[in-house]
């Protein structure tokens, strides 16, 4: 059975999403804990009413960033982790962290990665006259939304969208592929070669 910690930093729709996936589709796998980087996290509420672990490890009482990174891993590392994913978690992690979790470190961005690392992905994509859009899910290495692609969704930018539409019809994707890759991971699905992401049952990595 492997062990998934989950870290988000708000609303936590992409954990519940993987949470409501592990228990329908019994994976060998099960979510054993959930942590955020503020009391605030809004999924905080629904992980504990699913009888999850949740955990706080706030950045803001943690003097500087390594001294979070480390109280984080202290945190995820007590519950013997096989996979840890980063589900709208907000924070930058350093090296050390990542490399700590090399390889079993997943996190989704809301764009086709490598366009649109970073903050307001939907309003960067907006105004470059994007014609589609989309979610990527990937290992994380040391650079800020890089690292191997595990799949990627694509959606249509339509006339007339906002950040919000556009976020929604993202979010609406990323909902659909994230729970996917990780039921791939849990079930040794996934192999990394050359720094690319070979699916070993040659699914399709592209949700379109
Ligand atoms: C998602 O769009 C995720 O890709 C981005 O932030 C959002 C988090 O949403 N990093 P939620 O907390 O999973 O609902």
């Amino acid at each position: 059975m492997k062990r998934i910690v989950i870290l988000i930093s708000g609303r936590g729709s992409n954990m519940e999403a993987i949470v409501h996936a592990c228990r329908a589709h019994t994976w060998p796998a099960r979510v054993v804990a959930v942590v955020a980087n503020t009391p605030q996290a809004a999924g905080l509420a629904f992980a504990a009413g699913q009888g999850i672990t949740t955990a706080v490890v706030d950045h803001k009482v943690c003097g500087t960033r390594d001294a979070f990174d480390d109280a984080l891993a202290a945190e995820i590392d007590r519950h013997a982790p096989d996979l840890v994913v980063l589900a709208g978690f907000m924070r930058i992690l350093g090296a050390a962290f990542v490399r700590h979790y090399e390889g079993r470190l997943l996190n989704i961005h809301p764009s086709l990665l490598p366009a649109f690392p970073g903050l307001h992905t939907h309003r960067r994509a907006l105004a470059a006259g994007c014609q589609v859009s989309g979610a990527t899910v990937h290992f994380v290495t040391a650079e800020l939304d890089h690292g191997p692609i595990v799949m990627q969704s694509v959606v249509p930018v339509q006339p007339g969208d906002t950040e919000d539409s556009l976020a929604a019809r993202v979010l609406e994707t990323e909902h659909r592929i994230y729970p996917r890759a990780v039921q791939w991971f849990v079930n040794g699905r996934l192999r990394v070669e050359n720094g690319r992401v070979r699916q070993l049952d040659g699914e399709s990595q592209l949700l379109q």
